[in-house]
C-alpha cells in the first residue's frame, strides 16, 4: 500500500471514487471540455479544497479577471481572502500574447531551443505551489498560432519544470468536439495529451427528452486504478461541483 500522501484528493463530493487511490502527487491532469461544461468551476472548487488542508495552490487564469473568479468563488460560500492572506492562495490573471513574446525573445537567446526556462515566464518567482491550475492551455495556444513548434517546446518545459517540482497540475482544455476528448487530435496546436499523465473530461450532456445535464469521467490516470464510466455531475449553487459516481449515464443522449 502506497502512503496516502502520495496522492491528491479534489475533495469534490464523488468525484475522487472514480479516481482509487487519488491523483499521483506530482503528476499534470488535463481537464477538458466544451464550453460551459464546468471546467472552471472544477477546478476552483478543488482549488479551495487543497487551501483547506493546507496546500499551496496557484490558479492561473488566461481568460477571466481574478475580481471574477473571485466572485464565482464566493458564491459558492468559500472566501478567498483568508487563504490569500496566508498566502496559500494566489489567483492571477496572465496575458498569453505576453507569455508568447517571452517564449519568443527566450528562443531567439537561448539558441538551442530545448534550454529555454519557463520558470521566469509562468510561475511567479516569489510563490513554490503544491497545486498549479492553468485556465486555459487553449487560450496560450491561440497566442501562439502559427507558430506551432514555440508552443510545443513551451509546453514540453512548462510540464518537464512543473514535474520536477512536484507540482500537482491541472490544465484546462477547451475541446469543442467531444468526440476530441483524450486524443491526440491537433486542435489549435494543443497536442498535449501524450504529455499528460491523466485526463478528466467534463461533458454537457443532451438527452433525448430534451432535458440538459453535466457529466463527466476519468480516462486515464498514470498509476491508479480508474472506475471506467462516465457519470451523472452537477454545479449546486452555494455548494459547487457535485459527482455521483455509481449514476452512469443512462439512456439515449449525446455528449457535447
Ligand atoms: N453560482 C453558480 N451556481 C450554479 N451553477 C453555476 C454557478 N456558476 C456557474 N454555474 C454553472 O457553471 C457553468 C459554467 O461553468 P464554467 O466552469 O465557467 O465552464 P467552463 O467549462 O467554460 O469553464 C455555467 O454555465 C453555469 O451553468
Ligand atoms: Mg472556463
Amino acid at each position: 500500500m502506497q502512503k496516502e500522501e502520495n496522492y491528491f484528493k479534489t475533495n469534490i463530493p464523488g468525484f475522487d471514487e472514480l479516481t482509487g487511490e487519488g491523483i499521483p502527487i506530482g503528476t499534470a491532469i488535463l481537464v477538458e471540455g466544451g464550453p460551459g461544461s464546468g471546467k472552471t468551476i472544477f477546478c476552483l472548487n478543488l482549488a479551495m479544497n487543497a487551501c483547506k488542508r493546507g496546500k499551496k495552490v496557484l490558479y492561473m487564469s488566461f481568460e477571466e479577471p481574478e475580481y471574477r473568479l473571485r466572485s464565482h468563488i464566493s458564491k459558492f460560500g468559500w472566501d478567498t481572502k483568508e487563504y490569500e492572506k496566508k498566502s496559500l492562495l494566489m489567483i492571477k490573471r496572465f496575458n498569453a500574447l505576453d507569455i508568447a513574446r517571452s517564449v519568443e525573445a527566450l528562443l531567439s537567446e537561448a539558441k538551442k531551443e530545448l534550454l529555454i526556462e519557463v520558470q521566469p515566464v509562468l510561475i511567479p518567482k516569489d510563490f513554490k505551489p503544491d497545486i498549479v491550475l492553468i485556465d486555459s492551455l487553449s487560450s496560450i495556444a491561440s497566442a501562439f498560432s502559427g507558430e506551432e513548434s514555440r508552443f510545443r517546446v513551451y509546453m514540453e518545459q512548462l510540464f518537464r519544470y512543473l514535474e520536477s517540482n512536484e507540482i500537482t497540475s491541472f490544465l484546462i482544455r477547451e475541446t469543442s468536439n467531444p468526440n476530441h476528448v483524450g486524443t491526440s487530435f491537433v486542435e489549435r496546436a494543443e497536442a498535449v495529451s501524450f504529455l499528460s499523465d491523466g485526463i478528466i473530461p467534463i461533458y454537457n450532456v443532451f438527452y433525448d427528452n430534451g432535458k440538459r445535464g453535466r457529466a463527466i469521467e476519468v480516462v486515464k490516470m498514470r498509476g491508479t486504478n480508474i472506475k471506467r464510466a462516465v457519470v451523472e455531475a452537477d454545479i449546486i449553487p452555494k455548494k459547487g461541483f457535485v459527482v455521483y459516481p455509481n449514476k452512469a449515464l443512462k439512456g439515449k443522449y449525446i455528449l457535447t
